[in-house]
């Protein structure tokens, strides 16, 4: 293996901050851990653009809401690093729990608006750790951009918000949702799913296909477009919706009438697993 395995925070600064010196354009693709065909997309989207790239696997407890899967979150360190070896990245940066949060460690960075909605209404407090851990990777990796999946598509506008409002500097790039030959959005939180469940949760991805084609039909009232997406997925025995919202593609507002761009956004328990999944509608979509 050629790729480099990194756990101390001073020791990555070190060696990115060298790359930047030398001229070189530093990349990250900051993840959780046990990759799936998502995260390699996004990896080969970086690698194309940057000279030194760094993957992120860090299982951030404080994104997790009290209750949520931390401890049962699935793990595979030896497999991801084989991985990315594969793909020919340059450092895995993956640091322990205690380095990045020692005992006294008592500051946070919070988006506020964009994160009273849609996951933040029912996962009080996660944007909050997402944002603080991703300000925290980008001071330890130093990237000239970084790499995140549509997938997780209000995670993305929170964070460019973040770069924005606090000057970061850091680029941030969006990489397509990769989905599985059925339709399925890949997760590392499917492995959750019974193959009864697995089969269920298809409607998912055709239930937002059916959303975009009524649009494309001229369906512009947003409350018959989402219950139609609700109603498909609740008629699965083991579905139930959170929610899901035609919102603005850059400020999650909710719409109640889609005559221009928008995302529908949709969250749904089936079985233990709790899944997300977006699609665009409207112009251009
Ligand atoms: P994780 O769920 O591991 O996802 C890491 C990155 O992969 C995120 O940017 C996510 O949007 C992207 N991703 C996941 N599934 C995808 C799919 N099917 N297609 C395309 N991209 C996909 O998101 C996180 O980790 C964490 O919140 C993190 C940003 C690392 C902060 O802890």
């Amino acid at each position: 293996m050629t790729v480099e395995l990194i756990q101390d925070i001073a020791e990555m600064q070190k060696i990115t901050i060298g790359a930047r010196i030398r001229g070189k354009s530093v990349g990250l693709v900051p993840t959780m851990g046990y990759l799936h065909k998502g995260h390699l997309s996004l990896v080969r989207l970086a690698r194309r653009e940057a000279d030194f790239l760094v993957v992120s696997i860090f299982v951030n407890p404080t994104q997790f809401v009290e209750g949520e899967d931390y401890e049962s979150y699935p793990r595979d360190a030896e497999r991801d690093t084989r991985l990315l070896d594969r793909e020919g990245v340059d450092a895995v940066f993956s640091p322990a729990v205690e380095e990045m949060y020692p005992r006294d460690y008592s500051t946070y960075v919070e988006v506020e608006d964009l994160t009273s909605v849609l996951c933040g209404r029912s996962r009080p407090g996660h944007f909050r750790g997402v944002t603080t851990v991703v300000a925290k990777l980008f001071n330890a990796v130093r990237p000239h951009f970084a790499v995140f999946g549509e997938k997780d598509f209000q995670q993305a506008i929170v964070i460019r918000r973040m770069v924005r409002d606090l000057n970061m500097g850091v680029r941030i790039v969006l990489g397509p949702i990769v989905r599985d030959e059925d339709g399925l959005a890949l997760s590392s939180r499917n492995t959750y799913l019974t193959g009864a469940e697995r089969e269920e949760a298809r409607v998912i991805y055709r239930s937002l296909l059916e959303a975009r084609r009524m649009v494309r039909e001229g369906n512009t009232d947003a409350g018959e477009v989402t219950s139609a997406v609700r109603d498909m997925i609740n008629a699965k025995r083991a579905g139930a919706v959170e929610y899901v919202k035609a919102v603005h593609p850059e400020t999650l507002t909710e719409l109640s009438v889609i005559d221009r761009e928008a995302v529908i956004a949709v969250a749904a328990r089936f079985g233990r697993a709790r899944l997300i999944d977006n699609i665009r509608v409207g112009e251009r979509s």
